[in-house]
């Protein structure tokens, strides 16, 4: 038991996978024995869900939540209104002109009340609203379809429609770059403005998407504090620490350095030991990913190219990160 990592981490926080219907078979083992919670990677995301219109499309959502179900992990949500992955249809009527913010409501409406329906009694929490803050200097809401056609009130009505759809899920608004200064002051004003307009939104994700040497920990620090004190939950969304940093493109490295997996597991450590002081605002760390033979970091963003970013390496043994990250304190 003591070897299991949902286990000693119980007093602290959920540990929680993405997963995907690939990997509940390959990585069967590692996720029963690891995580208790379980987030579908693509499945739920609204291209998946409902490629054309009322054409739902539930069978591998399905299989993620029956597996976590049969397996006892709860499981997040994973995302109802983004820019990424949403069929155009979305956002165009027949002739291909863009719709009005009414028809644009009502099926934003249907969609979300669809897909919380279909998992009430599986999804405790949803991340309702992914990525709409701008990376841009002096841009706060980024550029899609949603704010063309409904402007920023699309972000509220998301966060309306799943709490009618289901009042006891936990609502999350998700986003990266969460601790680069300038993003998440904007992050804290999205959420602060939806508070005061008393929006149902019960939390923040971090998606943790970092590499060996950035963000540093003060930053980390910064935002999980600043995010803490507008009084919402904390749940660290997709952590994944790549061995590259932002300027390295090499493509040709078949297997990582000794260096860099010290290096990795040092992170790790020192990333749980501030995450375990914040336990009491940090209620769910969740990795994008299982064990180094399979992340989406392999093509990202520079294609073909290999990462290691997880705790388990490609053959599924632990790394020295992973006993690190095990260590008491
Ligand atoms: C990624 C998946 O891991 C990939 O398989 C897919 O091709 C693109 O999306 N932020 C998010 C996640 O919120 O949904 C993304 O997942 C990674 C970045």
């Amino acid at each position: 038991n003591q070897m299991q990592l949902y286990k000693v981490m119980k007093d602290y926080f959920k540990i929680g996978a993405a997963v995907n219907p690939m990997t509940i078979k390959s990585q069967e083992s590692l996720i029963k024995k690891h995580f208790n919670s379980l987030t579908a990677e693509n499945e739920m995301k609204f291209s998946h869900i409902q490629p054309s219109e009322t054409n739902f499309t539930f069978d591998s959502a399905d299989q993620v939540v029956t597996f976590a179900e049969q397996n006892k992990k709860v499981v997040r949500g994973h995302t109802l209104v983004w820019h990424n992955q949403t069929p155009d249809w979305v956002f165009h009527d027949k002739d291909g002109g863009l719709i009005d913010r009414d028809t644009l409501f009502n099926r934003m409406k249907n969609h979300i009340d669809t897909v919380i329906n279909r998992y009430k009694d599986n999804i405790y929490a949803w991340d309702v609203v992914n990525e709409a803050v701008s990376d841009k200097d002096g841009e706060f809401i980024r550029p899609s379809k949603w704010l063309d056609i409904a402007g920023e009130k699309f972000i509220e009505k998301a966060f309306q429609f799943a709490h009618e759809a289901d009042p006891k899920a936990k609502l999350f608004y998700n986003d990266y770059n969460e601790s680069v200064p300038s993003k998440r002051e904007k992050i804290v004003r999205l959420v602060k403005s939806l508070k005061e307009k008393d929006v149902p939104i019960h939390g923040i994700g971090l998606q943790a998407h970092w590499n060996l040497h950035s963000p540093s920990l003060e930053h980390i620090k910064r935002a999980i504090e600043s995010y803490a004190s507008l009084d919402v939950q904390l749940h660290i969304t997709e952590l994944d620490l790549s061995v590259f940093d932002h300027h390295d493109s090499r493509t040709d490295l078949k297997q990582p350095t000794e260096q860099m997996m010290q290096l990795q597991a040092e992170r790790y450590y020192q990333i749980f030991q501030l995450f375990k002081e914040y336990k009491d605002y940090i209620d769910s760390v969740t990795f994008w990913g299982v064990a180094d033979d399979y992340t989406w970091l392999d093509n990202f963003p520079v294609r073909g190219r290999k990462n290691w970013p997880f705790l388990f390496d490609t053959n599924h043994q632990p790394k020295q990160a992973f006993w690190r990250v095990m260590e008491k304190n």
